[in-house]
């Protein structure tokens, strides 16, 4: 699954509002007495997890960016970093080669809106590959399947139906964990004896926030037909006269996301 430039470059600012305070504390407050820091952001895409955190963690940093598209990881590559920051983008695909990524001098591991594609397997690697290591693990706007629309249309419920059936569908990880990953991945890593400060990151849209409301549900509206539950027409008149109160400056949204920080606590 192909994720756009573009598409990050939209949705950066709100994933930066988006993002849970008290989880980013709990992660700045583990590595606040420590030198320096070395980090592995897993799925980088164009680096928005480092630029939201680097301003929290000790200032000598080591970043290892991974991703499997090389556009992404060929603008990562090209942040412009501090004398105390060092920055490698490694393409890697974490779907085949995961402890690849893990293997090394790593002190954190971070993610952002990666959890809700991968599968309950790739999870479970996830979670004793970091454990055996342990790492620990920061992980940002994973979707929890909740999304509200206002003003609400009749047809919402169906499409955000469709949009969490085709959610759980295969993105290159095997059967994705979907709206599931939000609660499932800290429950894993607990099991494992872990820590976890967890806490709600929604996307919250505003009446102004029209492009990125467009692009969702234009994308809601391409799952829907994908996932064959609801008529061309049906899907086209939904999106219409979704676009029509976008247009109108009247359509606001919220759409759940999950921020968690998992530590490892050695009583297992
Ligand atoms: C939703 S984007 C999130 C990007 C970034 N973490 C962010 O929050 O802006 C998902 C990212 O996962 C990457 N990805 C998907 N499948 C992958 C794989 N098999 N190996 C490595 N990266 C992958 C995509 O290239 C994309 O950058």
């Amino acid at each position: 699954m192909s994720f756009s430039a573009d598409w990050l470059t939209l949705r950066e600012p709100f994933d930066r509002r988006a993002r849970n305070v008290a989880v980013l504390d709990a992660v700045a407050s583990a590595f606040s007495r420590r030198p320096s820091v070395s980090v592995v952001d897993l799925a980088c895409g164009t680096g928005s997890t480092l630029r939201a955190l680097t301003e929290r963690l000790p200032k000598t940093q080591a970043w290892r960016l991974v991703d499997n598209d090389l556009g992404l990881l060929a603008r990562a590559a090209s942040l412009a970093a501090p004398p105390t920051r060092t920055v490698s983008a490694v393409a890697i695909d974490l779907a085949r080669d995961l402890e690849f990524a893990l293997d090394g001098p790593i002190e954190l591991v971070t993610t952002s809106a990666l959890l809700d594609l991968v599968s309950q397997d790739w999870l479970e690697r996830l979670v004793t590959e970091v454990a055996a290591r342990g790492l620990p693990v920061y992980a940002a706007l994973s979707y929890d399947g909740l999304a509200t629309l206002d003003p609400v249309d009749p047809l919402d419920g169906a499409v955000i139906g469709a949009v969490n059936q085709h959610q759980r569908t295969d993105k290159g990880f095997g059967p994705a964990l979907g709206p599931a990953a939000a609660a499932t991945a800290p429950e894993r890593f607990r099991a494992v004896g872990y820590a976890v400060n967890e806490g709600p990151s929604d996307w919250v849209f505003a009446t102004k926030d029209a492009d990125i409301q467009r692009d969702i549900l234009n994308g809601w509206a391409a799952a829907a037909r994908e996932m064959g539950g609801l008529s061309i027409d049906e899907i086209i008149g939904w999106l219409t006269r979704r676009h029509d109160l976008i247009a109108a400056g009247r359509s606001a949204m919220r759409v759940g996301h999950v921020d968690f920080f998992a530590t490892p606590t050695g009583t297992r």
